[in-house]
């Protein structure tokens, strides 16, 4: 492992990842694109653990947009039932390894069996104290921006706020990471996606706001830890300067 190059004591607290390419890398060897995305689960799983051995304390993943239910049916319940084997079979280890799973997204509309192994996934790990692992699942900015609104309307209709309480902060809370809800994370310093696309595709358009952008040519299902790393390293030699001179 190369994380000698890594400064300690500069890891991001909170990684966000677009994990892009899947149907690419099935592609380019013959394969179909669910066998990409079976591919991309384990190069998942392996992010996971390195994350946690890394020191980071949240990761988030993009696993299934707003969008993507344009996909073929044959292709969203394929990925759904995988995400289903990936949650069932890898629960003991995440338990072991002390992660914390959260969705950002409304998983209620996934298939029943789906909904079913991500709530027990949620229950069996809530207590854990590791590295929390955000699953964003039917997430998109713009729903989860969108949801806030309605939410703060609702409190102002209702008269437990007043417009002027509309703070970025009241915002901010009201999102799948916000404070009152259970995916509560911190927002993240670095974000990166892979496959050569350069685009946030309705990914954390809010907490992105000052996110350090790192983009990877290489397909998902071929990201791994060295690749991550380098990721992190960019992320360090980085300036952030948030509007500061
Ligand atoms: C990312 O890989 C996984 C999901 C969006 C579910 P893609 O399936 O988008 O792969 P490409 O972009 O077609 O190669
Ligand atoms: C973004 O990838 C969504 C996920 C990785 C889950 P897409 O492949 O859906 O994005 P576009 O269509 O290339 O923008
Ligand atoms: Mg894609």
């Amino acid at each position: 492992m190369t994380d000698l190059i890594l400064d300690r004591e500069r890891m991001p607290l909170h990684v966000a990842v677009i994990m892009d390419g899947n149907g690419r890398w099935a592609k380019k060897k013959g394969l179909p694109r669910l066998a990409g995305h079976n591919a991309g689960m384990k190069a998942m799983k392996k992010i996971v653990d390195h994350s946690d051995k890394l020191g980071i304390k949240y990761l988030t993943v993009y696993a299934f947009s707003t969008e993507n239910w344009k996909r073929s049916l044959a292709e969203v319940t394929g990925i759904f039932k995988l995400l289903v084997t990936y949650v069932n079979s890898d629960l003991k280890e995440l338990v072991e390894n002390n992660v914390r799973v959260k969705v950002l997204g409304d998983y209620s509309s996934l298939p029943a069996d789906a909904v079913r192994s991500l709530e027990r996934t949620l229950k069996e790990t809530e207590n854990n104290t590791g590295l929390q692992f955000n699953i964003a699942l039917n997430y998109g900015g713009r729903d989860e921006i969108r949801r806030a609104v309605e939410a703060i309307g609702e409190k102002i209709r209702r008269g437990d706020m007043e417009p002027g309480d509309v703070t970025e902060e009241a915002i901010g809370e009201e999102l799948f990471t916000g404070r009152l809800h259970d995916g509560f994370s911190p927002d993240p310093e670095l974000i990166i996606r892979t496959s050569g696309e350069m685009r946030l595709s309705n990914f954390l358009l809010w907490q992105g706001a000052y996110s350090e952008l790192v983009f990877s040519d290489v397909l998902w299902p071929d990201f791994t830890p060295e690749e991550y790393e380098r990721a992190i390293a960019e992320y360090q030699s980085r300036d952030r300067r948030f509007g500061g001179r």
